[in-house]
This record gives C-alpha cells, structure tokens and sequence, in this order.
C-alpha cells in the first residue's frame, strides 16, 4: 500500500509555475509498440515566481535523448518526471521518448482503440506521451507533426499541410497539455459546416469507423444547435476553421473538450433509431453541447489548478442544462436535474465520500470527476444566477469572460466577476464551494391576523473533516396559494442565509398553501411536516410544475416511508386517487405524467431513512416499491390500457420532445400492465417494436415480470453484431432481475462471450449495473460486494480510474447494518490487499474505510 498522506495534495500549497512556456512543438511518429514523440518547447522563466530548479512531469516515458538550446543534457529521472541544470533564462528544450501505445490499457496518455489511436490528457494524462508541466495553468500555443502510415491523421487546431504518411496541425489558442489531442487511423468522416456570427466558415467533421458512418447525423445535428445557441444566448462564437469530433469505443468517460478535436465514447455520439433510445438521443445532444460548450467555459477560460474543476465542469454543465431545457423544455428537464441530485449526489454527500465542491485536498484527482463537481457545481450557478437576476447573470458573464479569456482561473476570479458586475455581496455563498454536505430546511409556518410567516432553519451534518458547517447564503423560492389554487403571492425569492430566518407576508384574508423551494431553486433537502391533503392539493394546483410534480413525489415518498416503518401495508388511497387525476388530465404534458407515476428510487428512500436514524433495510425498500407498484397496477386498471393506447404513435419515429414523451409515458403504463396481463402487451410491443426506445422498454417490462427468457434471445441474436446496443442487453437484463438473482445473472454475463471486460462500457454494463441494483447489490450475504470486489480486483491493474470510479459503489458503508457493514468492510479489505493497488483504487478505499 502506498503512503497516501505523504502524497495528498492540498490546495492551500498552491504556488505558480517556476517556468513558463513560449511554444511547443511536437513531432509524434506512430508505431503500436513504440511511437517516438520528439518535442521542441521555449521555456522561460516566469517573473512572478522566484527561482525555482527546471521539472517537468513523466511517467513510463523511456527518454531517448534531451538537449538544451542544441547541446545534450542528461537531466536526473525519476518515475514522475525529471530534472535538469538550466540556464536560469529562456532556453529550448529538446526530448525525444518512447512509449507503447498498444499495450496502454489505462486509457489514459496515448492509447489504441480498435486499431484507432487516440489520447487522453485529462486530468494528467500528457505526461505519459512526453516530459512537460503537466498543469493547467501553464497555457502554450501547440504546432503538431504526426507522422503514421494511417489515412487519418488529427490534432487540435487549423490543418497547416499534409502529405502521404504525415500532417502538420497548429492550434493558435494557448492552451494547457490537458486539452492536446491526437487521433490517427483508418476513419471516415460525416461532414457539415456552420457560419459563425463573425462570418467564420467553420468545417465540421464527425469521424467514425466506416460501419458507423449511419449513426452520425443526429449528433452533427446536435453540434449545429449548440453552436447556434451558444452564440444567440451567450454570444459567444467557435474560433477556428476546423471543427472535429472523433468516436471511439474505449474510453473512460462519455467524452473530452479538446481544443478543436473532442474525442467521445462511441455510446456519447452514435444514434440511430434502430439502436438508440429516446433517452439516449437526449443525452448524446446534451454531450455534444457540454463539449462544445466547453470551448469557452473550460478552454478560452481554464482552471488554474485542478482543484478549481468545478470551474468548467459545473458552469458547463449548467450551461448544457439550460440548452436542452430551451430546446425541449424546462419542466421535464428541471425534474430530471433535481433527480440526478437527490438520487445520486445527495447520497455522495452523506456518506464517506462527501467532499466540497471545490475539494481542498486530493491524492489522485482522477477521483473527483463527481456528481458533486459537475451536478451541483452546476447547482451553484444556477444559484448564483437566481441570486443576481437575468440581467445580472449576463453581465458577470460578460465580465468574467472580457476579464479571463486567454487565462487559467480560480473560483474566487469567478465570484469576483458577478460580485464587480453586479454589487452583490458573494462572500457568504463562497461557502457553498467550501462546504460540503447537503443543507437541510425545516420549514414552519403560522397565521394571524392576515398575517402569513415563514420560519426557516437550516443545519448542515458534519462531513469527512468538516465537523462545523456555517450557515449557507439559500435562494428559496416560494410561492401562497389561496385554497382554489389562485396564487396569492407569486414566485418570490427568499433568501435564507442565517441559521434561523422568518419571512412574514401582510395583508392575506386567508392562511394560504405554501409552495415552497420551487423550480428546485437550491440543492437542499426541505423538511416540513404535511398532511397528504395538502400534498394532494399542491399536486392538483401548483402553477409551479417543479413543485406540483414534486408533491406528488413527497405523496409517494411520505407513504413508503411509512410502509417501510411499519414494515408494509396499504397504499394511501389520496395518494392513488391524486395519480389517477394526474394521469388521465390529458392538459398535462405525458413526459411530466411519466415523472409523477415514477415511484422514489429506493436510494432517495435510504437515505431519508438513515437521516432520520432508521437503518434502511434495502430488501424491505425494494419490496414496499413492488408492493405499492402492485398495487397501483391493480388500482388504477380500468385505466391503463386505454392511457397505454393514448400514447401510441403512428408518425415516423422522431426523437422529440413531444414523441419520447409519449413513448416515456406509455412505457410507464407498460411496466404496470406487465404486472397485470403477465407481460401480453409486453410481448406485443415487443413483437412489433421499429424503434430502440420501444424493444428495449418492452424488453424491461418482460424481463421484470420473468417473461423475458425469449425476447432476451431474440434481442441477442439480432443485435449480436452491434456493441453499442449489445452493452443495452446486458445491462437491462442484470437491472431488472430480482434481487435475489441479480448476483447470479451478473456472474453468470461474466462469462458470456459479449463481455469483453477491459472495455469500460462493457464493464460498467455488467458490474456498474450490479452496483447500481440496490436490493440486487446490497444482498445480506454480502455477494454482490464479493463478486464487484474480485472484478475491481482483476480490473485494477488494468483500468485503474474506472476501477476506482466504480468502488464508490461501496459508499453506503456507515448506513447499513451490522451484517452488511462487515461485508462491504470485508470486501473493501480484500481490495486494498491487492498487490500494487493503483493510486486512485487507493485513494477510494481509503476515503471510504478511514
Ligand atoms: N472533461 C470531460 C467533460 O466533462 C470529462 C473527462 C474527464 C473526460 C477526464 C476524460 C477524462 O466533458
Ligand atoms: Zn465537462
């Protein structure tokens, strides 16, 4: 095991490069076992940094030779890197290294994909193709040759010339190694071009391998609306000449920014009707734009450190939200945000792994790509926008773009653009950066004498070495009610920022209904005792669609609770007559009915559970979720098969809002007419599917009421060919199995020939879908932690960020029971014996075992 408190990095001891750079030049020629990488680069001292010794990052780079200003030196090498006597004033430095891209299977540096090259720099990957200062802050202007008997041949930039066997890139942008890219291989294009707003004709290419060349109109589709938008919303345009877009299939994450070269996971960019779902074509738009976004929000503006992510990723992520919201609508997509928070990240910040959004401590950085980072990095934006006010939101912006372009930035530059642009005191949100956990809100109220006040307290738990939590600047929107649903007060922005705060409203002739934290205006969880009559009354009435929707969420989520305490029951017939009104009011747009009739996920449950000091038990969870889902199956089945019907489409497939909308909400009616027609409409739907959206769901639906034995098969012998759609059936057929088999059904995938496990999709397929199957996962034997911990072991050595991402799966250590803690403790031990465990798998057991 490795000395981990010796390495962890702390960002109290930032200090600035000792050296800068004027130019790089880099020579690359390509050879699966050993490509040779010469560089060129200008150094010169930085003025604000007092004299420091010359070091620059390596790591399994074998140096051939290096020269300074032409004359050979023979600099100290040590597995980071290396140093070297220099002139203490500007000088050339020369290397020549040699590293083995075929037998890179981290992914990470440059590695081979299916016979492509291709590389990742992110977070730290640039060290592993030559010696340079790995750090973001060191920007430079990059001239590129590769030479590869390839006929493709990609770096960042403008194309400068080419020839048989070799090309010439040069990207005018300064920029830091993390956003360098090179691809060479046997690839065709999908091509397109736009216009900017300044008139630049900017050539755009999709490159695939030939068979996918069928799969790339919708993301160049999406490519196009996104630099649309960016330029009418943020006026911000693309700045070079070429725009390039690279798939490939292995790949750690859904895909990369680099500067003018974004190279993606193939399941982030390919689409086609046949093989993707409606969910899928959302999501790869969404990426698409995250990337492209990123040319401003990550690229012209970088982070300074790596401490300073949620610099890029939130603001981008956030920016990516308002795109999809603008383009398909706000409602839906404002649900499915708050979703991502309260399923995932609100988990991640209650339990060992919790950290800030901007972290102040790391031993591998690897690890803080998170929810917390991205999604609620994105919340705090979406805050602070909420904080400042439209017109505010746009001259920070301005101002913080005008301000920082071309430099590497930090989090207090960020604030200090909205605090300078708009006068607004931001010292005390600051806080929400440094402060981890998830703010609660019990929330009172009372009435008087036309007298309405709010009383609103918050605490904040304590978190890995964060024991005291200051009060937090809180955007709480609200809205009264009067009892026929008229609103009384409008949305009104409230803005807690003691510990305890009243809000008094005059002059009401009645005590009206609260709607309160609407559109999910900040990330926090609100306690607040309500009968389900007002529950029901808000469900029927809120001109806040967040907040209607969610009070038919706290409907359901009240009732499982109390099912799970008193360990079964009845459902609350308020509860299933408020669904049955929701779901036959054909006003009501039927992606947002899908959402209404989605029951909690069992992690929502957990962890309100265990904030409220009951051990949750997930075999109990998982089956209160049936036993309520039966039993609106049963409720509500004069109703279903025509709602079903309702929801047909007979246009050609599209994947819109309105369609996947319709399909998303006869897929829910589907999986609770399986409960009660043993799977005939299933198997129906099935049968004729054309669509991916509509197989796969049907597939579910058979497979979750153990019909699915057939169509499985059918599934698999007509999409053996196609891993894309392949990494679909393994997934749903682990994801849907009962608890008690989904241990056996995963093993048992494990072995089946389409499990090709090196490759990150397939992995995450299988085991990431264990992990992600509560009851299935958290089996009292402690099988799924055994059999996730022997992968995580075999992949380790292989794959060590993928591995490491996946151990957070172990993260409910501390919540469950006795018998399970000893076996996520058991399993997590055997980990970190493992012979030369990674840094990152480390670093994860670690965090979670301290
Ligand atoms: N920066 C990428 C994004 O947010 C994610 C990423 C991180 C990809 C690290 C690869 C490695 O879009
Ligand atoms: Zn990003």
């Amino acid at each position: 095991m490795q000395d981990v408190a010796a390495s962890t990095i702390h960002l109290a001891d930032y200090t600035v490069p000792g050296w800068l750079v004027d130019g790089v030049h880099l020579t690359v020629r390509l050879a699966p076992h050993a490509t040779r990488v010469l560089s060129r680069i200008a150094f010169r001292p930085n003025p604000d940094s007092p004299p420091v010794p010359f070091t620059l990052h390596g790591e399994d780079l074998r140096l051939i030779h290096a020269a300074i200003d032409g004359q050979p030196v023979t600099p100290v090498v040590t597995p980071t890197g290396l140093t070297c006597d220099t002139p203490r004033s500007a000088f050339v430095w020369e290397a020549e290294v040699e590293i083995a891209p075929a037998a890179n299977t981290a992914l990470e540096g440059l590695y081979m994909s299916n016979g492509i090259y291709c590389t990742q720099c992110e977070a730290e990957g640039f060290r592993k193709i030559t010696y340079y200062p790995d750090r973001p802050d060191v920007m430079a202007v990059f001239t590129v040759r590769i030479e590869g008997d390839t006929p493709v041949l990609l770096s960042n930039g403008d194309p400068v010339a080419q020839g048989p066997g070799w090309a010439e890139w040069h990207d005018p942008w300064p920029k830091p190694a993390y956003l360098f890219a090179l691809v060479a291989g046997d690839l065709v294009a999908h091509s397109d071009s736009f216009t900017t707003l300044d008139g630049r004709c900017v050539a755009l290419n999709l490159w695939v391998r030939a068979a996918d060349l069928d799969k790339c109109e919708f993301g160049m589709g999406a490519l196009k609306r996104a630099m649309a938008w960016d330029e009418r919303v943020y006026g911000l345009a693309y700045d070079l000449s070429v725009f390039n877009i690279v798939a490939v299939d292995d790949f750690n994450m859904g895909a990369m920014e680099n500067k003018g070269l974004n190279i993606f996971n193939a399941s982030a960019v390919l689409a086609s009707p046949e093989t993707s779902t409606d969910a899928d074509f959302r999501r790869i738009e969404a990426i698409i734009a995250h990337e492209y976004f990123h040319n401003w929000t990550g690229n012209r503006i970088t982070c300074r450190d790596w401490f300073q992510l949620c610099l890029k990723e939130g603001l981008t992520v956030f920016r990516d939200q308002q795109f999809t919201g603008d383009l398909h609508g706000h409602a839906v997509k404002r649900i499915e945000d708050a979703l991502v928070m309260r399923n995932r990240q609100f988990q991640e910040d209650a339990g060992p792994l919790a950290h800030p959004v901007r972290p102040d401590r790391f031993v591998e950085i690897n690890n803080f790509y998170t929810v917390t980072v991205y999604e609620k990095g994105a919340e705090l934006v979406g805050m602070l926008k909420r904080l400042v006010g439209d017109d505010g939101w746009r001259a920070g912006m301005d101002l913080y773009v005008a301000r920082h372009d071309g430099h590497a930035a930090t989090i207090e530059d960020w604030l200090a653009a909205f605090q300078d642009a708009t006068g607004r005191d931001l010292t005390q949100f600051m806080r929400w950066y440094e402060q981890a956990g998830t703010p609660r809100l019990t929330v009172t109220d009372d009435y008087a004498d036309g007298i309405y006040r709010l009383h609103i307290a918050q605490t904040t738990r304590a978190t890995p070495d964060q024991p005291d939590k200051p009060p937090l600047h809180i955007p709480v929107a609200i809205g009264l009610l009067d009892d026929t649903g008229a609103e009384v007060v409008p949305t009104t922005l409230l803005e807690v920022t003691e510990a305890q705060q009243t809000f008094t409203f005059d002059g009401l002739s009645a005590r009206p209904v609260p709607s309160i934290l609407r559109d999910f205006s900040a990330p926090v969880i609100v306690n607040r005792t309500v009968d389900a009559a007002e529950r029901a009354f808000l469900l029927a009435h809120d001109t806040d669609p967040f907040n209607r929707w969610d009070a038919g969420r706290n409907l359901a989520r009240d009732m499982a609770l109390r099912l799970i305490r008193t360990g079964g029951g009845a459902p609350d017939p308020g509860y299933l007559a408020g669904l049955r009104a929701t779901l036959t009011d054909d006003t009501l747009d039927p992606a947002f009915r899908a959402l209404v009739l989605t029951l909690p996920a069992d992690n929502d449950l957990t962890i309100a559970l265990a904030l409220d000091g009951t051990v949750p038990d997930p075999d109990l969870i998982h089956r209160v979720r049936e036993d309520i889902r039966g039993a609106i199956a049963c409720d509500l089945t004069d109703i279903l098969p025509d709602l079903y019907a309702a929801q047909q489409v007979t246009a050609p497939y599209a994947p819109d809002a309105s369609q996947a909308g319709r399909r998303r909400l006869g897929n829910a009616v589907l999986m609770l007419l399986s409960l009660t027609d043993d799977g005939a409409a299933a198997q129906a739907q099935f049968d004729a599917a054309t669509n991916m959206t509509q197989s796969l769901a049907a597939l579910g639906a058979l497979l979750s009421v153990g019909r699915g034995a057939a169509a499985a098969q059918a599934f698999h012998d007509r999409w053996q060919h196609d891993r894309l759609v392949m990494n679909k059936w393994l997934a749903i057929q682990i994801a849907m199995a009962p608890p008690e088999q989904a241990v056996a059904i995963t093993d048992a995938l494990t072995r089946h020939p389409a499990f090709d496990w090196g490759n990150p999709n397939r992995f995450r397929s299988v085991l990431g879908t264990l992990a992600a199957h509560p009851a299935g996962f958290h089996r009292a034997d402690g099988s799924g932690y055994a059999l996730l911990a022997d992968w995580l072991i075999r992949l380790d050595p292989v794959n060590p960020q993928t591995t490491a991402r996946m151990v957070s799966a172990f993260d409910g250590l501390g919540r469950f029971d006795a018998g399970r803690q000893v076996a996520m403790r058991t399993a997590l031990a055997r980990i970190r014996q493992a012979p030369a465990l990674s840094r990152d798998t480390t670093e994860m057991v670690n965090r979670l075992l301290r």
